[in-house]
Order: C-alpha cells, then sequence, then structure tokens
C-alpha cells in the first residue's frame, strides 16, 4: 500500500522537489499550505493535481492538528519556516514563532496524531554560525549568528528532545546551502543569476550585493531531498550533516556566473552597505561523512555545474522579456 507523506513548506524550493521525488515514488503527498491573498503555487504547478493540499500554518496548532487526522501520515516532513536569514533581524519575533516554536508545534501534533510517523525536520547549517571546527561535522557545536540561527538551533534540540521523551522517529538533517532554479529570488545565488541573466538580455545594469567574501557549501536542492527521505527510511532516526565537502566565495560565484555569460562582473557589481548583516556567518563548509556511510547519500551536482544550471535557467525564462 502507498504511504502517506506530509509536507510542511511544499510551496517552497525544498517541498517542490521532495513532492517530486516523493510522487515519483509512489507515495500520497498532503502539502501544508498558508492562506495569503494571492496563492503562491508556481514551484508545484507542474504537479498541484496530484497532491493534496490542506490549509494551515505554523503558528496554529489547530490546523496543524487538522492537517495530521486528515493526512494520517508516515512520514512528516517539517520543511515550513521564515527561512531568509536577512528578514530575521528585521522579523526576530515572527521568526522565533514560525522556525522555533512552529517546530514544537508540528513535534505536538505528531506526538498525538500520529505518534509513529517518522519526522524530519529541516535543521541548518546556519545553527554553526561563527563555526567553532572547519570541516563542520555532526559534532561541532554551534555558535548561531542570527535570530534565524537561533531559532534553528531551539528546533533542533526540540527534535532531540521528543526523540528521547517520547521514542519518536525524529530524524534532524543539517543541511548547508543547497540552491537552484527554483531559488527564492533574494538568495543570493539566485540573486547574482537572476540580475546577470537581465544585465545580458539589456534589462538591467547593476547588481547591488553585500559581504562577496563569505564563502559558502553550495549543493543542488534535488540532490538534498533525496538525503531527507533516506534518513526516514533508516531504522534508527539520527541527526546528519548533508553538504558537497566544497566551499566557494559570493565572489567566485559572481565571477563564474559572469563569464559564462561573456561580461565582466566589475563593470555591474556595486557594493551596497545595506546588504551586508550585522553578523556574518563568514565560513560554512561540511563534513557529509556520516550521510554517505550510514545512508549512501551522496550529492551529484557540482558547484560549477550548480552555477550554469541557473544562470541557463534564468537566461531561458527571462528571453522574451
Ligand atoms: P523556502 O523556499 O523559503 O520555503 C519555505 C516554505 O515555508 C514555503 O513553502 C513557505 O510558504 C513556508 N512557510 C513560511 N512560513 C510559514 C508558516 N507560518 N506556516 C506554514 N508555512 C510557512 O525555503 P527552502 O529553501 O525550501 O528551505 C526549506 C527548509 O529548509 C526551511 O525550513 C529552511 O529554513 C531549511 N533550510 C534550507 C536550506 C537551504 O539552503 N535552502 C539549508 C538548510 C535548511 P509560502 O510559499 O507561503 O511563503
Ligand atoms: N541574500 C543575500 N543578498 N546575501 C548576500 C548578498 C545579498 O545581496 N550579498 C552578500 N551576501 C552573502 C550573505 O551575507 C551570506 O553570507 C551569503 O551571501 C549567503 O546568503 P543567502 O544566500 O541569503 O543564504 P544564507 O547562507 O544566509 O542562508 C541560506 O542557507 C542556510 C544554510 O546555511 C538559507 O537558505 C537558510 O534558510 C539556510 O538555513
Amino acid at each position: 500500500m502507498s504511504k502517506n507523506a506530509l509536507i510542511t513548506g511544499i510551496t517552497g524550493q525544498d517541498g517542490s522537489y521532495l513532492a517530486d521525488l516523493l510522487l515519483d515514488k509512489g507515495y500520497n503527498v498532503y502539502g501544508l499550505v498558508r492562506r495569503l491573498s494571492t496563492p503562491n503555487t508556481s514551484r508545484i504547478d507542474h504537479i498541484i493535481d496530484s497532491v493534496e493540499m490542506l490549509e494551515g500554518d505554523l503558528t496554529d496548532q489547530s490546523s496543524l492538528n487538522e492537517a495530521m487526522h486528515t493526512a494520517q501520515p508516515d512520514e512528516v516532513y517539517n520543511l515550513a519556516a521564515q527561512s531568509f536569514v536577512g528578514t530575521s533581524w528585521n522579523q526576530p519575533v515572527h521568526t522565533g514563532d514560525v522556525t522555533g516554536l512552529g517546530v514544537i508545534r508540528v513535534l505536538e501534533a505528531t506526538r498525538h496524531i500520529a505518534p509513529d510517523a517518522h519526522l524530519y525536520q529541516a535543521s541548518s547549517s546556519e545553527m554553526f554560525g561563527k563555526v567553532q571546527d572547519t570541516p563542520q561535522t555532526e559534532q561541532t557545536k554551534f555558535h548561531p549568528r542570527s535570530p534565524y540561527g537561533v531559532a534553528k538551533v531551539y528546533g533542533y534540540w526540540a527534535c532531540v528532545n521528543y526523540r528521547e521523551s517520547y521514542d519518536m522517529h525524529i530524524s534532524n538533517g543539517i543541511l548547508f546551502n543547497h540552491e537552484s532554479p527554483r531559488r527564492g529570488i533574494e538568495f543570493v545565488t539566485k540573486k547574482i543569476t537572476n540580475e546577470a541573466a537581465r544585465i545580458y538580455h539589456g534589462l538591467s545594469s547593476e547588481l547591488r550585493l553585500g559581504n562577496l567574501d563569505a564563502m559558502r557549501d553550495w549543493g543542488f536542492a534535488g540532490d538534498y531531498v533525496d538525503a531527507m527521505w533516506r534518513m526516514l527510511q533508516h531504522d534508527t532516526p539520527d541527526d546528519y550533516v548533508v553538504s558537497t565537502g566544497e566551499t566557494h566565495s559570493v565572489r567566485e560565484f559572481v565571477e563564474l556566473t559572469f563569464s559564462s555569460l561573456g561580461l565582466d562582473w566589475e563593470k555591474y557589481v556595486v557594493i551596497d552597505p545595506k546588504f551586508v548583516r550585522p553578523a556574518e556567518v563568514q565560513l560554512l563548509l561540511g563534513d557529509a561523512t556520516k550521510a554517505r556511510d550510514v545512508l549512501g547519500w551522496e550529492p551529484n551536482v557540482r558547484f560549477e555545474e550548480l552555477v550554469s544550471m541557473m544562470v541557463e535557467a534564468d537566461v531561458e525564462r527571462l528571453k522574451h522579456k
């Protein structure tokens, strides 16, 4: 019989790739969507008739309980969050409510209504923040550097605590940055490829950025949702770093993007203090040995391929503007 999966955050980048993956595997997919004045389903329009949408919000316990009752999930993927680090300084209370406390609400709904479900929590390399070791592993101490990172640390420990308190099958994926053509426009990779494609087509003349020296371990979202699924298939729940093991600066991402379009990035990029953060995560580099050894997971897409995939998608999308 087909398994049921409930995905919170199905309209986001990862939710859309995960829904693709689970439908391919024959799951019945339920997706939690919040009420917006204009529906926001562009990332899942291609599968909209194959998933069952349930209205709900991570700030509203009753809607989560209701979704859990309807979906009767075998697997729960908690991907919903206020996920943009920059916004978390402007909306720290909202970020704490959704990204931190929201995890407890999902855990409570699962504990009472689907206690045998396997649960995945979207934890983050932002928890390492001001990194204490390089590369970062499951043993590296957390030192978050933003209200978002702080909220994710709360969610992480809430999951560990529910696993230990109630013997539930709960796993934290400590995922490093992962990108794709479906990435939200405010994240730096998509901002760069989108604006470079606009410049290429003569639609724009500059790209305003903050700290070009930040280093990130960037992977492909399509690879990373497979790691989420593998965690929930394993007999025992656990916590795993998911990363490529390569790190690159924002400057390198810019250079590669512009050079692939035959453009000199220095003519277009303007440093704007507005995009510099109050506290920065300077370097992220993950060691995913445990995910490889225990789950058999490996990333397929590397940095250069990721950049060209995103550039090509934006150039094509903007061709007729
Ligand atoms: P995303 O594109 O920003 O998607 C976030 C999702 O959460 C969207 O579907 C959004 O709905 C939903 N959401 C926001 N607030 C909500 C609320 N109050 N109630 C219900 N749903 C709400 O993020 P993503 O890149 O797919 O990331 C997925 C998860 O992984 C997030 O938890 C993120 O923090 C975490 N993570 C991401 C990365 C990464 O590099 N991508 C790395 C580590 C961890 P709307 O569409 O209505 O806004
Ligand atoms: N967004 C943005 N915009 N970032 C910029 C800019 C800019 O104009 N200029 C420089 N940066 C730098 C940021 O300061 C940061 O060091 C880096 O680019 C990456 O920023 P984002 O793409 O916004 O991602 P993030 O690393 O802060 O957070 C993402 O990855 C986390 C995992 O480590 C998000 O997806 C989080 O949800 C995720 O948890």
